[in-house]
């Protein structure tokens, strides 16, 4: 049996996760808005690497069901129709909708993981519903991969927090783990803090949105348990 992390998706080549279950991580804020879109009747987020890819990937859609959303900076990009806070994903916003959805990490990790199988989308939102998906899947398959969408080409605290927390409740019981460096590193992690809004609230990304007075899509993030979906991206969409 095996589990890796990997801070962030940029050491991944093409065929890495060829066959392996896949949990993709960015607490702030991409997995985060994905699952509340889902959860809040959105038909499927599909994730673009570049705003460019979003506008192509959209222009190929029904214009009627497609909703453009991103980030850069944490702020809308313009011309799009909604940004990337989860507040913002409404069920009038998104209910029967495709988002197509661009951000600055979040959404080119989830492209990267292309090729788990299956791949599931996680953050604390969804905490519980994942764990019980993830920990059968380790049971089953016997391997596991969590992928941090991480923040300027480094490990985010949010995500690594997260990731070490889903370790702990999928590995429960089960012996002869192999694991990886970052399965060390994120497990470690999750005595640094007391709970999801320390850890949330107390990283360079909250500090950020902060900044542009998105404090309170921090505060959503952080609770865990909103909604019971687990969303799988499985041929370029979301579902
Ligand atoms: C990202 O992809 O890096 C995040 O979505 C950034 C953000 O939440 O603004």
């Amino acid at each position: 049996m095996r589990i890796d992390v990997f801070f962030t998706p940029l050491g991944l080549n093409t065929g890495d996760l060829a066959g392996r279950a896949v949990v993709v991580i960015d607490v702030l804020r991409a997995t985060t808005t994905v699952i509340t879109a889902l959860a809040n009747g959105a038909k499927a987020v599909i994730p673009a690497a570049t705003s460019e890819e979003a506008v192509r990937l959209a222009s190929n859609l029904e214009k009627d069901g497609v909703v453009l959303a991103g980030e850069r900076k944490s702020v809308k990009i313009e011309g799009f129709a909604l940004g990337n806070s989860p507040r913002e994903m409404t069920a009038a916003a998104v209910g029967g909708k495709t988002i197509v959805l661009s951000t600055t990490n979040g959404t080119p990790a989830l492209v990267a993981a292309q090729g788990g199988d299956p791949v599931l989308i996680g953050a604390p939102a969804n905490f519980k519903a994942l764990a019980a998906r993830a920990r059968d899947l380790l049971a089953r398959r016997g391997d596991l991969v969590i992928i941090c969408a991480g923040r300027e080409k480094q490990l985010a605290i949010e995500d690594g927090y997260a990731a070490g927390r889903l370790i702990k409740a999928v590995r429960r019981g089960m012996k002869r783990l192999q694991l990886n460096d970052g399965v060390h590193a994120a497990v470690a992690l999750t005595t640094a803090f007391p709970g999801w809004k320390e850890a949330v609230e107390g990283s360079d990304a909250a500090r950020q949105l902060a900044e542009v007075d998105l404090a309170e899509d921090v505060r959503f993030a952080a609770k865990q348990d909103r909604f019971a979906v687990v969303p799988t991206y499985a041929d370029r969409r979301i579902t």
